[in-house]
């Protein structure tokens, strides 16, 4: 596996392996990878001749009061696993690399970005957007990978992809959880033991939810509050935010039917978590 840590680098190699007529994936990551990044390698293998993955912890999409600076850093063990699941290329740009100058310039998704993460945390849609915009510009993908555990995200990079044709396809992958149900996050490591415990009410919520429609529960408020009286049982556990939103324009839905998202963010501790499920 290659590592490589400039711009000129990595466009060197995708030129050698478009001049070979080769397939590229591309995994962009903050790194501290876990088998959640590792399910998206495994993936882009299978369906690509070469695999890059990126980390970079892109400070544009931090709130002045998050955690931009504490955010787990494991280069090593980054390599590992990359390595493990089949990438070929690690490309660790340096923010000096990606941001050399003051940026004049912002990629906005308007809309499917107003509520969920995007009315919680200000501007950090506009960060995710411009970076993958660039990263897309540097690594030319022909398929790039990204969890569905930020289905926000995912919905937004698919629309912006589409409007402003990028010539990338964009694959959504399944969220991968702990034996217990947790969703694998790099920010899972902030928790202690007491908080690794409570960080189970999310998934718990949305089980118990599931349970509610599949017995023929319809109304999204009642729902709601089936997720919210789980987790505000749980003294460790502040919700942010329990929505259930239509997956295609991301704005609240009354009535549960299909191509629904039931979101969450929840703070355990100091830490938020997100998780999902879709309905289809
Ligand atoms: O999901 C992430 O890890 C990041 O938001 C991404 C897509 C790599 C952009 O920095």
């Amino acid at each position: 596996m290659k590592v490589v840590y400039t711009i000129s680098e990595v466009r060197e190699l995708v030129k050698q392996y478009k001049r070979d007529g080769l397939k590229v994936g591309f995994v962009p990551t903050m790194g501290y990878l876990h088998e959640g990044h590792g399910s998206l390698i495994k993936r882009a293998k299978d369906e690509n001749d070469i695999v890059i993955v990126s980390t970079f912890v892109n400070p544009i999409q931090f709130g002045p009061n998050e955690d931009l600076d504490k955010y787990p850093r494991d280069q090593k063990r980054d390599e590992e696993v990359c390595e493990t699941y089949g990438g070929d290329v690690m490309f660790l740009p340096s923010v000096e690399e990606m941001y050399p100058e003051e940026r004049k310039t912002t990629v906005t998704v308007e809309g499917l970005t107003a509520g969920l993460c995007g009315a919680k945390r200000p501007g950090h849609f506009n960060g995710v957007t411009t970076v993958v915009t660039k990263l897309f510009n540097i690594v030319l993908p022909d398929r790039a990978y990204f969890g569905q555990k930020d289905a926000q995200q995912l919905m937004v990079i698919k629309k912006m992809v589409r409007d402003l044709n990028s010539p990338v396809e964009v694959i959504g992958c399944p969220i991968v959880r702990e034996e217990d149900g947790l969703a694998k996050s790099s920010r899972n490591k902030y928790l202690g033991e007491e908080e690794r415990k409570a960080a189970l009410v999310l998934s718990r919520g949305l089980k118990e939810a599931k349970k509610a429609i599949d017995n023929g529960e319809k109304v999204s408020k009642n729902v709601i509050s089936i997720i919210s009286d789980v987790i505000n049982k749980e003294p460790l556990a502040k919700i942010d935010y329990v929505s259930i939103v239509d997956i295609n324009t991301m704005e609240d839905v009354e009535e549960i039917g299909s191509g629904v998202l039931i979101a969450m963010a929840v703070y355990i501790g100091k830490t938020r978590l997100i998780d999902n499920i879709i309905l289809e």
